[in-house]
């Protein structure tokens, strides 16, 4: 029987494939949260890596405090960079299958069209940097591996964009949300599949892949859809980024191109607005 390690399982995308495991019962399930594989201490990671011997490792754990990274560099490196090297050179030494989860914020949004694999990177801020280093890493250490760039990640599990809409929405009578940052929010569970899809599929073909939901739109209109879903009477207000400075910049522009991952694995990716309803189920 496979065995299948999940890091980070805790996260959002680590919960999200608990939740589908029941599925592929032919799959024995690893679920590792930060005690069982450490992503900051390279030596215990190897130990337990080392211990648990996986056939697939899902690479769910990242330091994802976007603006935390701006003041704690080392870390987010340590985690988005080191750990992915360790783990990829292991995954290459051992014959094991290595899927690791990127992120569009690699990109510094100042396109105007979707961005697809090749577009070249500029990370827009420290976490991105991190994140861009581990790709590079990734894939030097181990080319057979695939990254999935995702954006925009949002799940009931975790804390996300649409959790604290959620929260506010009932909370405040109004709500300003930036207006001029465009991409598509991914549903985890719809990235869960996605996943699965390609362990599944006969054709491994290793390298980059975007993956998110379909739709392009601001968080405003994002904000707009889950308010009207949730019935919320609060009233959004459209702002610009300039007026809700964030320690770390985010990107304008990050709408990733999805024909290769649904061309190579023959995906059907639901629009935003299809998956957003089941956060109201
Ligand atoms: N969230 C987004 O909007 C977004 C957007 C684009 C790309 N991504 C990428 O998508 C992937 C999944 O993200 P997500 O939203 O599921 O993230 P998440 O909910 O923040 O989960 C990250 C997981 O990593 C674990 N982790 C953090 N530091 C660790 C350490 N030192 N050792 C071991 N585990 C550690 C966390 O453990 P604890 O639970 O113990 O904290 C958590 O379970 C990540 O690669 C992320 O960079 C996310």
């Amino acid at each position: 029987m496979k065995k299948i390690l999940v890091t980070g399982a805790n996260g959002q995308l680590g919960s999200e494939l608990a939740v589908l495991s029941s599925k592929y019962t032919q799959y024995k399930w690893v679920f590792a949260d930060r005690t069982q594989v450490t992503l900051d201490d390279l030596g215990i990671l190897k130990i337990q890596l080392n211990q648990i011997q996986p056939d697939v490792i899902f690479n769910c754990g990242a330091y994802t405090a976007v603006d935390k990274a701006e003041t704690e560099k080392e870390k987010a490196f340590a985690i988005n960079n080191l750990a992915v090297e360790l783990i990829a050179k292991y995954t290459r030494e051992n014959n094991t299958k290595l899927i690791h989860i990127s992120t569009d914020y690699v990109f510094d949004g100042t396109s105007a069209i979707a961005l697809d694999e090749d577009e070249e990177t500029n990370p827009i801020n420290i976490y991105g940097a991190s994140k861009r280093a581990g790709e590079i890493a990734c894939l030097k250490e181990n080319p057979d591996s695939i990254i999935i760039r995702t954006s925009w990640v949002y799940s009931k599990f975790g804390n996300n964009f649409v959790k604290t809409m959620q929260r506010l929405m009932q909370e405040r009578e109004v709500i300003n949300v930036v207006n001029d940052q465009i991409g598509s929010p991914t549903y985890a569970a719809d990235l869960a599949q996605a996943m699965m899809a390609i362990l599944e599929s006969p054709e491994w073909i290793s390298g980059i892949y975007n993956y998110s939901n379909e739709g392009e739109i601001s968080w405003y209109e994002f904000a707009l859809r889950i308010k009207e879903l949730g019935g919320y009477i609060c009233n959004i207000g459209g702002i610009p980024s300039g007026s809700y400075p964030t320690p770390a910049k985010r990107p304008k522009f990050s709408l990733l191109d999805k024909k290769k991952i649904k061309d190579i694995y023959n995906l059907n990716i639901p629009n935003y607005k299809e998956s957003l309803k089941k956060m109201f189920l």
